[in-house]
This record gives C-alpha cells, sequence and structure tokens, in this order.
C-alpha cells in the first residue's frame, strides 16, 4: 500500500528521508566567457521553470528556480553543474546528502530533458525514476516536489501522474524469488509544490491516479505469471474473485456454453490442450444506464501459452509466451478502473482464455474451422491462433450489444519489427472513433501508431478451400494481415485493433519501470471509457 500525502510547505521545510524534484537541460549553449559560464549555467539549467505557468504560488510565494536550491546547498548545484555531472539530461540522477538550509535528510534531482518536450507523462516518469532511484537505495519515503506544469496541465493531472508514476515504479516482476533483493517498495510519497486552494481537486487526483495505477499494476501481475501459475481457468477465477469486489457482472462461459454457441475457431486452437478453455465477460453498466445508448465492447486476447500449436514456434524465447494474454490482462486492469471510476459509458469486455499447444487433438494446418458467425477459416498455420480466438470473441462482444469494439491482442511478431518496443499499432475502420481513441491516449501518456487497413490488402487472407485464411499469402505486412482478419468478424461496428506485441513486456528497465510486463492501454481505455460519447 502506498501512503500518499499533499504538502504545502515550502520545499526546505519538509522533513523527508529525501526531496525529489527535477532540473531541466539549458535550451541554448550556455555562452562562452569564462568568467560567466559559472552563473548562467545554473540559471541556464531552470530558467524555463521560472518562466513557464507553474502552479499557483503559495503566501508567501515559493521560490521554484533552481537558483534558490542552489542557494540552500551552499553552491553545490552550481559547483556539479560547472563540472558537468548536473547537466538536466533525462535519465540523470544526483544524490545530495544533508542539503544544508533543508529539513530533508536527502535532495534528489532528476534529469528532466530539454523544457519544450516536458509533457504530463514527464511527470509520471520523473515521479516513477525517483520512487526506483531511491527505493532501490533502501529510502521507502519522499516527497517530490512539483515545481511546475506542463502547458495546458491542471495541478490535479500532475498529482494523478505522479501517483500513477510512484505506483508503477513500485512494481516488482521477481514475484518467486525466495530471497528478495528489491523487496523494498515506496510506502509513503508526500506530493508538494502545490497550491493550497486545489486541496478537494488535488485529493480527487490523488484518487484517480491510486486507481489507475493499481489497474494497470493488476494487469502487469497477470501478465508476469507463468503458465502452469495461470491457465485460462485460474486466469477466470483470479479475475472473477477482482471483478465481483469491484462490483462488475462477471460471467464465465466453459466449453459446453461454447460448443453451444459454436465458436469454431476459439474451440479449434483450446483443442490441442488438456487445460479447458474459457470465455471471461466482465460487465459494467452505470446506474440509470438507459438501453440505446452506445456500449463499448473491449475484446482482449488471452493465450495463457502460446507453443504455436503444431507450427510449433522455435525453442528459444518459447518461454516468453507466457505474456500472449496481454490483451486479456489490459482490459481487465481496465475493467477494474473502470468499475471505480464509474464513467456513464457500458462496458462489457470479453476475454477468450486458452492455451495453444501441439498434441493428438491438436488442430493441423489445413484444417477448415467455421466461426461463431459461420464464416470458414482455412488454418494456414496454427501459429496465427490469436485472430481465431479474437474473431469469435468479438462476434460475442456484438451479439452481447457491444456498439463499438477496442481489441487488444500481442498478435504479431511483424507489429514488433515496424514499429519497435515504443509504439503499439492501430488500426480501425472508422477515423472518427480512432481520432475520439487517439485524444485518450495522448491524455494518458501511451502510444499508439496509426496502421493502413485498406482493400487493396484483402487479397492476402482469401482461401482457396475457405472465405478466408488465417495467415497472409507474401512475407510482408504481418501485422496488417492479422488485422485484416479480425476485421472479417465485426461487421460495421466501429472497431480499433490494438497490436501490443511489442509494447506489452518490456526488455530493458526504464528510469521508472522495471523490466518486464507493462500493462500497455489500461489507462488509455480506462480514460476512454469515461470520456466517449
Ligand atoms: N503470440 C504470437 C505473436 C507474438 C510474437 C507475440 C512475439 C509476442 C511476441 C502470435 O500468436 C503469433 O505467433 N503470430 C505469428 C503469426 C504468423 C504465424 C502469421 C507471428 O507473428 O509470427
Ligand atoms: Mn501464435
Ligand atoms: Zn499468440
Amino acid at each position: 500500500m502506498l501512503d500518499v500525502k499533499l504538502v504545502y510547505e515550502p520545499p526546505e521545510g519538509i522533513s523527508t528521508p529525501a526531496l525529489a524534484t527535477w532540473v531541466f537541460q539549458p535550451q541554448a549553449p550556455t555562452p562562452a566567457a569564462p568568467e560567466d559560464a559559472l552563473a548562467s549555467t545554473i540559471e541556464d539549467l531552470d530558467r524555463w521553470a521560472d518562466e513557464s505557468p507553474s502552479v499557483p504560488p503559495v503566501e508567501p510565494r515559493l521560490e521554484y528556480a533552481l537558483a534558490a536550491f542552489d542557494a540552500k546547498v551552499g553552491g553545490q548545484l552550481s559547483t556539479l553543474a560547472a563540472a558537468g555531472e548536473l547537466t538536466g539530461k533525462p535519465g540523470e540522477a544526483v544524490l545530495l546528502h544533508h542539503p544544508h538550509d533543508f529539513k530533508a535528510l536527502r535532495l534528489l534531482l532528476l534529469g528532466a530533458g530539454k523544457p519544450q518536450k516536458f509533457i504530463l507523462d514527464s511527470i509520471r516518469q520523473l515521479a516513477g525514476g525517483a520512487a526506483r532511484f531511491l527505493k532501490a537505495r533502501g529510502v521507502t519515503e519522499f516527497a517530490f516536489f512539483i515545481r511546475s506544469l506542463p502547458r495546458g496541465v491542471t495541478a490535479a493531472d500532475a498529482v494523478q501522474a505522479a501517483v500513477e508514476g510512484v505506483l508503477l515504479a513500485n512494481f516488482e516482476p521477481a514475484t518467486y524469488q525466495t530471497e528478495k533483493k528489491n523487496n523494498k517498495l515506496i510506502a509513503t510519497l508526500r506530493l508538494a509544490g502545490l497550491a493550497q486552494e486545489d486541496r478537494s481537486a488535488l485529493e480527487a487526483g490523488v484518487e484517480r491516479g491510486r486507481v489507475i495505477g493499481e489497474s494497470q499494476n493488476f494487469a502487469r501481475e497477470l501478465v508476469n505469471e507463468p503458465s502452469n501459475r495461470l491457465t485460462p481457468r485460474m486466469f477466470a477465477d483470479r479475475v472473477a474473485a477482482m471483478a465481483r469486489e469491484a462490483g462488475l457482472q462477471v460471467d464465465v462461459l466453459d466449453e459446453t456454453k461454447m460448443r453451444e454457441l459454436k465458436m469454431g475457431a476459439l474451440l479449434s486452437v483450446a483443442q490441442g490442450s488438456e487445460e479447458p478453455p474459457r470465455l471471461l465477460v466482465l460487465t459494467y453498466e452505470p446506474k440509470g444506464w438507459k438501453a440505446g445508448a452506445p456500449v463499448l465492447g473491449y475484446v482482449g486476447k488471452g493465450i495463457t501459452f502460446d507453443s504455436g500449436g503444431i507450427s510449433i514456434k522455435p525453442g528459444e524465447g518459447m518461454e516468453k509466451m507466457k505474456y500472449d494474454m496481454a490483451g486479456a490482462a489490459t482490459m481487465v486492469g481496465a475493467m477494474r478502473a473502470i468499475a471505480r471510476l464509474e464513467p456513464k459509458n457500458k462496458v462489457i469486455a470479453v476475454m477468450p482464455l486458452s492455451e495453444n499447444l501441439p498434441s493428438g487433438k491438436a488442430q493441423k494446418p489445413g484444417d477448415v474451422q467455421i466461426a461463431m458467425t459461420g464464416k470458414s477459416i482455412e488454418v494456414i498455420n496454427t501459429d496465427a491462433e490469436g485472430r481465431l480466438v479474437l474473431a469469435d470473441a468479438v462476434a460475442y462482444a456484438r451479439k452481447l450489444g457491444a456498439t463499438h469494439l477496442i481489441d487488444a491482442a500481442t498478435l504479431t511478431g511483424a507489429i514488433h519489427i515496424a514499429l519497435g518496443g515504443v509504439y503499439a499499432g492501430a488500426f480501425t475502420n472508422n477515423q472518427k472513433f480512432f481520432d475520439a481513441f487517439q485524444t485518450s491516449a495522448r491524455a494518458a501518456g501511451e502510444k499508439f501508431w496509426p496502421m493502413p487497413l485498406d482493400d487493396d490488402y484483402a487479397d492476402n487472407i482469401k482461401s482457396d478451400i475457405a472465405d478466408i485464411r488465417n495467415t497472409g499469402k507474401g512475407r510482408g505486412g504481418g501485422a496488417i494481415n492479422g488485422a485484416l482478419f479480425i476485421q472479417e468478424f465485426v461487421g460495421s461496428t466501429p472497431w480499433i485493433h490494438l497490436d501490443i506485441a511489442g509494447t506489452a513486456w518490456l526488455e530493458e528497465p526504464k528510469p521508472g519501470l522495471a523490466k518486464g510486463p507493462t500493462g500497455i492501454g489500461v489507462r488509455t481505455l480506462a480514460h476512454f471509457a469515461e470520456n466517449f460519447s
């Protein structure tokens, strides 16, 4: 549990094990004249903070500029800046012990990069960076001094982002280490630099940050679990328990029900495994909801382990295919947040859960399956299983009344080739719907890059024997072929497909994030449910 406190006193008066804040990189090169160099360095490092629209000042006005911090530590910051040890570059962390005129035991300065690039997400990342830097050194309490706000950002937004950042930073993936090295967590966060008059808005920001951060971490915990500890049945049980507690409606469909519903595509993937599949449905219906209003359908790929099936994957790296349920985990995390934020929109989440394994009962390349919609599918490659389970899941979401669909799936290695680990790929059949989604993504600080889905690509998934085939024909455009396939099952419903195969798992740690599951999409989808109309 993270205890969050809002504090209103000047930075020097805060009693804390560590006071953390940030330093901007100079915008212009420092003047060449050697006698001016020292004085101007420290000003340049932070000139922007004073010029920017900042948090409304408390009386007497707080001094936010770095020069004031410098004066209170006997000019140590100037010395460090002149020595090139304090530059404001992103990722930089400078720690001073016993800063003279501060009550804090430590002063931590984090590089915030160029001021023009300072956005709301920078605050999330800086707060997370401070948290991970400090907890690695055994410091479990700190004050985060919010010295200025990016343009157009409210103090409540900043507070929310800071709380999210620290919660996300607290997540450690080494769940099964018996002697945990990283067992120190940030327990208390003080947020400072804020104006008293915003109190209730700030408190609401803290609460929203907590809901979102914890929900994203809930998704990350699921993604982190190995497949022997999170089978489809265990996934459904664990999520059902959370969802009931959160006040969501829960429905879990088993194989018998899937057969009744003729979910031939989903069942074909599950048939190779001893573990039975599940179709998990979570519903959030706001109080006073009236039929006829839009219903968001959130669909997430939940392959708890993807071996490839008969089209088996190479052994190297196969252990990572435990994260092939990240799309389902994202939707679960979003629903957890939605249950607490209580938006006015109804949201139905549908998660097809299955393993994809080879066995004597497994489906084989060339097999033809009939999906719930009646469409026939030639299974060219049993490793293109995500689109098969999604075919029936999106059809079911529509059957349940979804008027708008968003699916998230670790669908293709090709999206990683195209976009790397920074942007997730986004495909749509409705530009207006997608534009609204992107507004939420920007507000939530998540990155989705639009990918094409023109009819010119459609021949790729034509089959000689069935309506469609589950892979493309050439070698190019693999992520597009996956999206084209899912599109066959959404009809005329506005739809967005998010291919998160490249972004659901972080290969290298970031200052504010451990390597491992990211929980990509949770923040955007929660925001979208609140703002869609
Ligand atoms: N789960 C994989 C995609 C994946 C790859 C996720 C790497 C995360 C990291 C998916 O089921 C798959 O195997 N896709 C195939 C499709 C191909 C057979 C058309 C792929 O990307 O190679
Ligand atoms: Mn696969
Ligand atoms: Zn897969």
